[in-house]
């Protein structure tokens, strides 16, 4: 953590951890989609994050999460840079918000006359590019800047047109909108997941997600995917509309999907009665909504009005309250996760809340079970806040009849038995200590190793993570803990029955017809054969033993080393050799390694049962040491910034390289910068390199750098044309 100086230290610690935690529930939502936030949590946190920067202005800095958009980039698709950055937009919670961004625009602007309003999709933000009317690639939002090349699988979306209709197009379009399921569309696939045994998505959102995410088209053109667009970005030749509801008109024309639920209103009443009908009959549309979006329709004042880093002022998101409905807490269990953490989860009479029924609602810990006041037998209020796990809000103490009875936090782990405990006095949470047996924790940090930002073991999902660690029989699991993983064989795997846990809670499926835990036979079909899944499982984790140490590291769950740390120390000690044998200091000395993070490493290392999964991995042939650990290290102490689509890189594989070599990938240029890669239609990058005077190459001018080391690269940079 940097202090800036004049910023009390405890707004800057502050600072830093409400940036530390934003970052990680963007990774969480946007990566993993497996959120742990509530989006009024999430809010919470930005608005406070906001507030501080207002107040030292100091401590933003162009990684703080309020000057980014989204999310870091998953790995599995070619990354590439947007033609022109994709934003977001500024809430409004209250309509007191509504009214000062009102209040701003029209300071600006002068006295608007036509507002446009529609629904807010609660989907995924795409950009699709089409060239002379052809439809040639499509991208995530990614960070805003870049996004990941998902254009086999839009191109299976019904709704995409592949040529544009009509006529008068522009040379180059770029158009945005939101990829999503419909509730229909989402209840189908999780029929198909139910059925093949796997997990169900918990929201059509991620359900979406998902099925844009598929390495393979052929699975993304069976989920029933739909589009519709909200606007554009680069726009080349043809004719321009002059309003947000003309470049509609004209898309609609081009055969291209919006939404016919979009209205003109002349001032904020008009907005204000839009908002309201509209949330009165939220789950009027097939598809899910959060909010209107209100957007001041005549392009001149769009662009008289601008934007910030983040968003534009032209246009708000009035953001519906989250969803609360009345159930019945029928019991509270408790679920255990990665680190052996308790959480209470409400066990709910089903109940359908935004679009999915709910069985579980979490409760966070037993301070809050206390301090909500909730009984076992109560009816209580349960939000469904967007994606994560729906939340008990209160009880309806009117309703009660003297039946309910208090939560009891349980003395022992359900899972393993071990009497619960508080690390250290003060500690928020009760956590299961018998981190190498207790079957919890292991199947979480087994699934966590399968994550993509981790080995990427596709395969080995939450349920082969279960049926692997807690088999009912036998009765020794084939995974005793994560060093067995790569010492599996097929004929250990064919019996394991297993009963389906919950991914979010850990916490048995309940079929809600029979109430019945659900148990499955997961690697074997009915003639006892391995399923295709064991084929794929093998092949995967063959691959996984060649993935980078960085990877490797962060699978070991050694607690606070993320793929961040992770990456850090990789950089630097280039082996697990190196890192085993590190003392505190060494450790503490890597650039982006604090005293906290060393300890814990070094603790980690002098557990014996810890020590034998670095063996058993090594031992299968887990890549232990980045390629060239003996070589010299060319790039040392050199910062690469990377932009653009190579041919023969893909983002994550020149990162490696040049990390092999010593040297350091950054996302912004910098008069630090050594050396601005730029591949294929590098971005606003190359303008700041060449306007710092940062040498730049091309791809060809990459692999000299790679080869020879910066002096040889310095030959071959791009001359720029002023
Ligand atoms: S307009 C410059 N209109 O919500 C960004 N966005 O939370 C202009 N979204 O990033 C976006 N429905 O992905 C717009 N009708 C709509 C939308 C919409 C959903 C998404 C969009 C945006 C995000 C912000």
């Amino acid at each position: 953590m940097t202090v800036s100086e004049g910023v009390p230290s405890e707004a800057a610690r502050r600072h830093h951890l409400l940036s530390q935690e934003i970052d990680d529930a963007n990774y969480r939502y946007y990566v993993l989609d497996a959120p742990t936030l509530s989006d009024a949590d999430y809010d919470r946190r930005m608005r406070e994050l906001k507030a501080l920067e207002e107040e030292h202005p100091e401590l933003v800095t162009p990684g703080s999460p309020t000057q980014k958009v989204g999310a870091p980039i998953s790995t599995d698709f070619a990354n590439v840079e947007h033609l022109e950055r994709m934003q977001s937009l500024d809430n409004a919670m209250n309509d007191d918000e509504l009214t000062s961004w009102d209040d701003r625009v029209v300071r600006e602007a002068g006295k608007i006359a036509a507002y446009l309003c529609e629904p807010k999709i609660d989907g995924l933000a795409i950009a699709l590019v089409y060239e002379d009317g052809r439809f040639v690639r499509a991208v995530t939002r990614g960070d805003g800047r870049t996004g990941e090349d998902v254009t086999y699988n839009v191109r299976t979306i019904a709704s995409v047109p592949e040529r544009l209709a009509g006529e008068g197009w522009p040379e180059l379009l770029e158009v945005r909108g939101e990829i999503f399921l419909t509730v229909e569309g989402f209840e189908q696939v999780n029929a198909v997941q139910a059925e093949a045994g796997r997990e169900p998505f918990a929201n059509p959102r991620n359900a979406a997600a998902g099925s844009l995410r598929q390495k393979d088209p052929r699975v993304t053109a069976q989920r029933p995917l739909d589009m519709l667009l909200h606007g554009f970005g680069a726009w080349r030749g043809g004719r321009q509309p002059d309003s947000q509801a003309g470049a509609y008109e004209l898309m609609r024309e081009w055969g291209l999907p919006v939404s016919d639920r979009y209205e003109i209103v002349e001032d904020m009443a008009g907005v204000r009665a839009y908002i309201e009908r509209t949330g009165e009959n939220r789950h009027a549309t097939a598809y899910e909504i959060d909010g209107v979006v209100v957007k001041v329709d005549q392009f001149p004042l769009q662009r008289r009005l601008g934007s910030t880093s983040r968003a534009p002022r032209w246009a708000i998101a009035w953001k519906f309250p989250p969803e609360e409905v009345n159930t019945r807490l029928l019991d509270i269990k408790v679920g255990i996760g990665r680190t052996g953490r308790v959480t209470p989860y409400g066990v709910m009479e089903p109940v359908t809340v935004a679009g999915s029924t709910v069985t579980y609602a979490t409760l966070h810990n037993a301070s809050e079970v206390e301090r909500k006041g909730v009984l076992i037998g109560d009816t209580v209020v349960l939000r469904k806040a967007g994606d994560v796990i729906p939340e008990i809000v209160a009880p309806v103490t009117g309703l009660r009849d003297g039946s309910e009875r208090r939560f009891e936090m349980p003395a022992e782990c359900p899972e393993c038995g071990t009497e619960l405990a508080y690390e250290k006095e003060g500690d928020a949470d009760i956590r299961c200590p018998n981190a190498q047996f207790c079957p919890a924790q292991l199947r979480e940090r087994l699934y966590f190793v399968a994550g993509r930002k981790v080995l990427d073991i596709e395969a080995l999902g939450y349920v082969a993570a279960t049926a692997l660690t807690q088999p009912l029989e036998p009765s020794d699991p084939p995974v005793r803990n994560e060093g067995d993983l790569f010492h599996l064989t097929v004929d250990r795997l064919l019996p394991i029955k297993t009963v389906v846990r919950e991914q979010r809670t850990g916490l048995p499926r309940i079929d809600p017809k029979t109430g019945e835990e659900k148990v499955v036979t997961f690697f074997a079909n009915k003639e006892g054969e391995p399923k295709k899944t064991v084929e794929i499982l093998f092949g995967e984790l063959e691959k996984a033993k060649r993935q980078p140490l960085w990877r490797v590291l962060t699978a070991l769950s050694i607690r606070h080393v993320g793929p961040v740390a992770a990456q850090d120390l990789a950089r630097e000690m280039r082996s697990m050799d190196a890192i085993r044998n590190a003392t505190e200091e060494e450790l503490a000395a890597v650039d982006g390694i604090g005293p906290t993070i060393a300890r814990s490493i070094r603790n980690w290392f002098e557990v014996d049962w810890h020590r034998e999964i670095v063996r058993k991995w090594a031992e299968a042939g887990v890549r232990m040491e980045d390629e060239g650990s003996a070589a010299p290290q060319p790039l040392k102490g050199v910062t690469v910034v990377i932009t653009g689509t190579m041919e023969e890189f893909s983002r994550d594989s020149a990162t490696e390289a040049v990390q092999d070599r010593g040297g350091k990938v950054t996302g912004s240029v910098s008069k630090k910068t050594g050396f601005v890669v730029v591949g294929e239609s590098p971005g606003s990058k190359y303008d700041k390199a060449v306007k710092l005077g940062v040498p730049v190459l091309d791809e060809a001018g990459f692999r000299v750098l790679l080869a020879e080391g910066p002096d040889a690269a310095r030959n071959v940079t791009l001359s720029v044309e002023e």
